[in-house]
């Protein structure tokens, strides 16, 4: 159990003690610390139950906390609310209890099995800005329900199927000639063949199809009947595809591994193709499909709604399918192979009628059970200075690889340490990328923010880099001193009890981050934890005290604090480098 749950819970029967009895406890940190580090509102609460004046249930509580040696300094304020602090063996207990493991100092959740649906990254299209915050708050909420107990797996849910993907192929089609797919010799083993196309190539062919597709109703047509055939599996189309995208899968996956980004699952659109025709049948049996123009589709408007919601299209007129039957059936493949409690979906916010439509039909379907949970967790964008959606200098768009380049530039500057320019190169990346995750984790998820370079690259205030910064230099620290036992007995400042206090929190903010779906908590919380030991760090010289018990104890308040540090880097999905 964590350290403030324990707490919780001894208060409560303490209260118990004085007489009352509560189930919930309005405990909180103060921000008046002259008062009292703490703050005990449960007085006023017990005012109904008990119909006593508050301040007399406050002084009948005080009476029993008062006989408890952890804590001190206990006055009522105000109609009754209790402001106390912690006595110093407290406080020297819940660091001592930290350094055993902070780990277990967070209250694990019940069990549950989650698919987190994100990355999102097209076939043969390159990764752009829109997706750098879907792979960097989905990474962060699979590791963080993990450390909170949860089963999770991740899934990139590739887009690598649909008209796309055909103009492509039909694009390839008419610039290479000759290709072995096409061959009446062809073997069908397309494993063997070796495709002339970079994935640079790749990502260019699919904006000048669809521009033509645009001005040229012949080729509209040959790319509708080329996407057709992939559908059916025909023999070399089929093939043609699967080679493409084998090719975009290799550079979406380095993109990612630069973003420190590790999916369980790397299913595609494609993948859920097999349940299509299993979808139809519950829709059908359930009498939800109705023809409508050529076209199939399911009404899910509700009397309820206060505005029109429009009707899913289920199959288009011209026979393909559409962006929201893939999805469900994914939800049936979910369902069938991997029988979640929920599944989240980190999305643009711009996509949140796509989920609605989804779910509804989803539900109207049963293609999972009522309590199985399907969520749209939807995020603002990262804009420009202009306020809109952050472009290349000449308005286009930019690509996730330009931009990690464009902080990379920025980051290199800032390395000091001397190293080869091999390590130097990796050292800003990884800099480079915990400056944008950081920045990108830092507002609540559905706010939109700006991006700034030079801010967020920068080594002073609220930034990946000062907290990497400040964590290599409490770990090379730990590293200049020997202690064999590190263990807490003796504190003497004002910033140690905050830094105490702040790690007796962790827990809340672990909690309301997960209850949120959010790491802007945890993001603050590292910012804090970071600069109340700067701060200390700051007051003290601790590797020429010669008092040897303050000095163990600070050396081991700078493993906690690095510790801490360490852990939730990791949550956030933030590499850190050994120098910088
Ligand atoms: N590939 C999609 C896009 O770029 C995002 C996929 C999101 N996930 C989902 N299950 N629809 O817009």
């Amino acid at each position: 159990m964590s350290i403030l749950k324990e707490l919780e819970k001894d208060i409560i029967q303490l209260i118990e003690k004085a007489g009352y009895h509560t189930d919930k406890l309005y405990l909180e940190e103060s921000n008046r610390k002259d008062l009292g580090e703490y703050q005990l509102n449960d007085a006023m609460q017990l005012v109904k139950t008990y119909h006593k004046n508050p301040r007399e249930i406050a002084s009948d509580i005080v009476a029993v906390l008062e006989q408890d040696s952890r804590f001190q300094n206990i006055n009522i304020a105000g109609p009754g609310f209790i402001n106390f602090s912690f006595s110093e063996e407290y406080i020297y207990e819940i660091l001592n209890k930290m350094n055993d493991d902070i780990f277990s100092n967070i209250d694990k959740k019940e069990k549950k099995k989650i698919i987190i649906d994100y990355g999102g990254a097209n076939v043969a299209k390159a990764l752009h800005v829109g997706h750098l915050r879907s792979a960097n708050i989905g990474e962060a909420l699979k590791r963080l329900s993990r450390a909170m107990g949860y089963e999770t797996l991740g899934d990139a849910h590739l887009g690598d199927y649909g008209r796309p993907l055909g103009f492509v192929v039909l694009e390839i089609m008419k610039r290479y000639k000759n290709l072995p797919f096409f061959d009446e010799n062809y073997t069908g083993n397309y494993e063997e063949i070796d495709l002339p196309i970079t994935n640079e190539e790749l990502e260019k062919l699919y904006p000048i199809a669809s521009e033509k597709a645009k001005q040229d109703p012949e080729y509209l047509e040959e790319g509708r009947l080329v996407t057709s055939k992939i559908q059916n599996h025909e023999r070399g189309y089929y093939d043609l595809w699967k080679k493409v995208v084998e090719i975009s899968k290799k550079d979406i996956k380095n993109v990612y591994d630069t973003l420190n980004t590790e999916f369980d699952l790397w299913l595609g659109e494609s993948d859920a193709e097999v349940y299509i025709p299993e979808l139809q049948r519950i829709y059908e049996e359930k009498q939800l499909l109705v023809d409508s123009e050529g076209a199939k589709i399911i009404e899910i408007s509700k009397e309820e709604d206060t505005s029109p919601m429009p009707p899913l299209l289920f199959i288009k007129s011209n026979g393909t399918i559409s962006y929201e039957t893939t999805d469900l059936a994914t939800i049936l493949q979910r369902k069938k192979e991997f029988n979640p409690d929920e599944i989240w979906y980190v999305v643009d916010g711009r996509q949140s009628l796509h989920f609605e439509q989804t779910f509804r039909a989803a539900r109207l379907g049963q293609l999972v059970e009522d309590n199985v949970v399907l969520e749209h967790i939807d995020f603002g964008t990262m804009n420009g200075k202009d306020g809109k959606p952050f472009k290349t200098r000449d308005g286009g768009v930019m690509t996730l690889k330009n931009l990690i380049e464009l902080v990379t530039n920025e980051t290199r500057k800032k390395i000091s340490t001397e190293v080869t320019e091999e390590e130097k190169e990796e050292i800003s990346t990884t800099v480079a990328v915990a400056a944008l995750k950081y920045a990108d984790l830092l507002p609540y998820r559905s706010t939109d923010y700006v991006f700034e370079i030079e801010k967020f690259s920068s080594l002073e205030g609220k930034t990946g880099p000062y907290i990497l910064y400040s964590t290599i230099r409490m770990k090379s620290l730990l590293n200049k001193v020997e202690t064999e036992e590190r263990k807490i007995r003796k504190l003497k400042g004002k910033s140690e009890r905050e830094i105490a206090l702040l790690l007796l929190s962790l827990q809340k903010v672990m909690e309301k981050s997960i209850e949120t779906k959010s790491l802007n908590e945890i993001a603050e919380y590292l910012y804090k934890l970071t600069s109340s030991y700067n701060t200390f760090y700051g007051e003290n010289r601790i590797l020429t005290e010669v008092d040897e018990e303050l000095k163990t104890s600070w050396i081991t308040l700078t493993q906690i604090v690095y510790n801490t540090n360490m852990l939730l880097l990791d949550i956030l999905g933030i590499k850190v480098p050994k120098k910088m």
